[in-house]
């Protein structure tokens, strides 16, 4: 949550400090501020709400200067208001940080500040941290940053500024991301790439507890006790227009069209020439698999809702039962897991707190560990002892999309290589899904050709107050994605139902006022799915159903269908996706809302 910037160098700090903050907004859009030491002096500008509302501000009270910070909010302690807006000074704005973060001891310590005569003016846990550097400073800038570590407690990315060393920012974090952006001349700092990416292509990753001083000319890398160390400077790989909208109106729609290139950049670097599958780089042998007993996939959100599909691939492939566990939950439930576990986790941001404790938790249990995660360098890719990455490219609404289908890809081609290893199914059946994976990106490019198609449907839905989502089997698992897509989005309550739990209680809401979406792709259950279709529609609910182009028996039952080619049940979830995730930008968009950055939400949850 929260995007953070800072800048040192020879231009004007708040061009950067403003434009990085536009392009990390996705992180939190509450309300935002920066800070620039401008003639003499630190001085803050800051502003509740969208990040206009701040340049607007700064029109009339620019800061002029060449070293400065920046933050866009998501608020946790403290309404969004212009006061609670970061940066955040002392007393005397000597010190003026932002941070990305909890200060989980703050209660106690501004009591303790405030009996010594501190004034707090926010309502923020993050004020505290610069009125404990006011209060041990000692006049040296890194050694009063190292006294503050040892008082705080809790997570953090921080930027520090300090009046007395005009040319020096310092940084650190602790289970929150921040990345320097290495420039000539000029140094950047941010939570996240696209901050950085039309300046620079060549980044550190920070580690947590590592610090940085950084001026124009270096950027000194340190242990948290001031020992030097050394980092790979990181390339960056995809481009700066691919964190750009590039001719599309919203993020939403761009990633949405992204996703033929990412599954086929996700699929290609996984597949031999002769159609077997390649994940060698994890060296894993046949006998990694002897002791492990069982399969824990936990995540969050749309990620979660990508293990609930992977659970149908794994126990049909590699035959191992699986458990899928929501992570917030996972962490705090005494679980069985053991040494005979293997830990799967996804994260696209590879930040997510519960997803980072989670995956810890089952360490701690003697779990093996797997991240399939969408960050290079992320937390979760290093805490696990494996790593198998989506190339999904950026992803920057908050609404998860292509980050989805390349997480159902990679999922599907790890059940497959298990089950490879594990000779647990035949080679003709790896190769029969391989070859339907190759084609896939085309056949995502026909079912993008319903876009009107769903934008007329979603005329339709705008009034809506409820929508059910109904499905089985795996289809039950994308109709709980396509539920959760319309819900964040559109702002409309939608549900979604495994489709023969409903006449245990749920039929009673179906009326002719609750439209609901069919998901109808699975040829085992889908008899029992026209059934339950009859059973709404006999309700008077309006249904729209997603089935594939060549079955005939679908359109009786339904009152509209949206097609998708026919494909491999195991791929279909891929493709019966796209219409749902249209059918939520559409409504969304329909209904005036801010489809990229949908009200109360942020991209990457680094909070619990
Ligand atoms: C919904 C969405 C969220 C995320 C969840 C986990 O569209 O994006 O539900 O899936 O917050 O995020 P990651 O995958 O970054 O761990």
């Amino acid at each position: 949550m929260c995007g953070i910037v800072g800048y040192v160098g020879n231009g004007n700090a708040s061009d950067f400090l403003i434009d990085g903050l536009r392009r990390l907004e996705y992180r939190g859009y509450d309300s935002a501020g920066i800070a620039v030491y401008d003639h003499g002096e630190i001085k803050i500008e800051k502003k509740q709400g969208r990040l206009v509302n701040l340049e607007n501000v700064l029109k009339d009270h620019p800061l002029s200067g060449h070293i400065g910070i920046g933050h866009t909010r998501w608020a946790t302690h403290g309404k969004p208001s212009d006061v609670n807006a970061h940066p955040h000074g002392d007393c005397h704005n000597h010190f003026v940080i932002v941070h990305n973060g909890i200060i989980e001891n703050y209660m106690t310590l501004k009591k303790d500040l405030m009996a010594k005569g501190h004034v707090f003016k926010s309502e923020t846990d993050t004020e505290i941290v610069a009125h404990v550097l006011e209060e041990v400073d000692d006049g040296d800038f890194l050694s009063t940053v190292q006294k503050m570590l040892t008082i705080i407690e809790g997570s953090y990315s921080l930027v520090i500024l300090d009046a007395a060393h005009p040319d020096t920012i310092i940084c650190t974090k602790k289970n929150n991301p921040l990345i320097i952006g290495l420039g000539k001349g000029e140094n950047f700092i941010a939570s996240d790439i696209p901050a950085v990416i039309n300046h620079t292509r060549d980044i550190y990753i920070l580690q947590d507890e590592e610090l940085a001083i950084v001026t124009k000319g270096s950027v000194q890398l340190l242990d948290r006790d001031g020992n030097p160390i050394h980092k790979e400077i990181q390339k960056v790989t995809w481009s700066a227009a691919a964190a750009e909208k590039g001719g599309y109106p919203h993020f939403m729609l761009k990633e949405i069209f992204e996703q033929p290139k990412a599954v086929h950049d996700t699929v290609a670097i996984h597949l031999n020439k002769d159609g077997s599958v390649n994940f060698d780089d994890l060296g894993w042998t046949k006998e990694c698999f002897e002791g492990i007993t069982n399969i824990l996939i936990t995540a969050c959100g749309t990620a979660y809702h990508a293990g609930l599909v992977a659970k149908h691939y794994i126990e049909r492939f590699v035959k191992i039962p699986v458990s899928v566990e929501i992570a917030s939950e996972y962490r705090y439930s005494k679980p069985l897991t053991s040494e005979h576990t293997l830990c799967i986790v996804v994260s696209q941001s590879g930040e997510t707190i519960d997803t980072l404790e989670a995956l810890k938790e089952a360490k701690r249990h003697g779990a093996r560990s797997l991240a399939v995660t969408n960050s290079i360098g992320s937390s979760i890719a290093r805490e696990a002892d494996h790593v198998v990455y989506t190339l999904a490219g950026p992803e920057i609404a908050v609404a998860s999309t292509k980050a989805y289908t390349t997480q159902l890809v990679a999922l599907l081609l790890l059940a497959l290589y298990m089950s490879q290893l594990k000779n647990s199914i035949s080679a003709d059946l790896i190769q029969k899904i391989t070859e339907g994976l190759k084609d896939l990106p085309k056949q995502i490019e026909k079912v993008l050709g319903e876009k009107d198609h769903m934008s007329d449907v979603a005329d339709r839905l705008i009034k809506a107050h409820d929508i059910f989502y109904l499905g089985r089997s795996i289809d039950y698992a994308i109709a709980m994605e396509g539920a959760l897509k319309l819900k964040e989005v559109s702002y409309i309550h939608a549900e979604s139902y495994a489709a023969g739990e409903l006449k245990h209680g749920t039929l009673a809401l179906i009326t002719q006022e609750t439209p609901v979406i069919a998901v109808a792709t699975q040829d085992n259950v889908s008899s029992k799915m026209y059934s339950n279709i009859q059973e709404v529609k006999a309700r008077g609910a309006e249904v729209l159903g997603i089935g594939y182009d060549d079955d005939e028996e679908i359109g009786k039952y339904t009152t509209e269908t949206v097609r998708i080619p026919r494909v491999d049940p195991f791929i279909a979830p891929i493709l019966s996706v796209i219409p749902m995730q249209l059918l939520a930008y559409y409504t969304s968009i329909k209904r005036g809302n801010d489809v990229d950055k949908p009200r109360n939400l942020a991209k990457s949850v680094t909070v619990e």
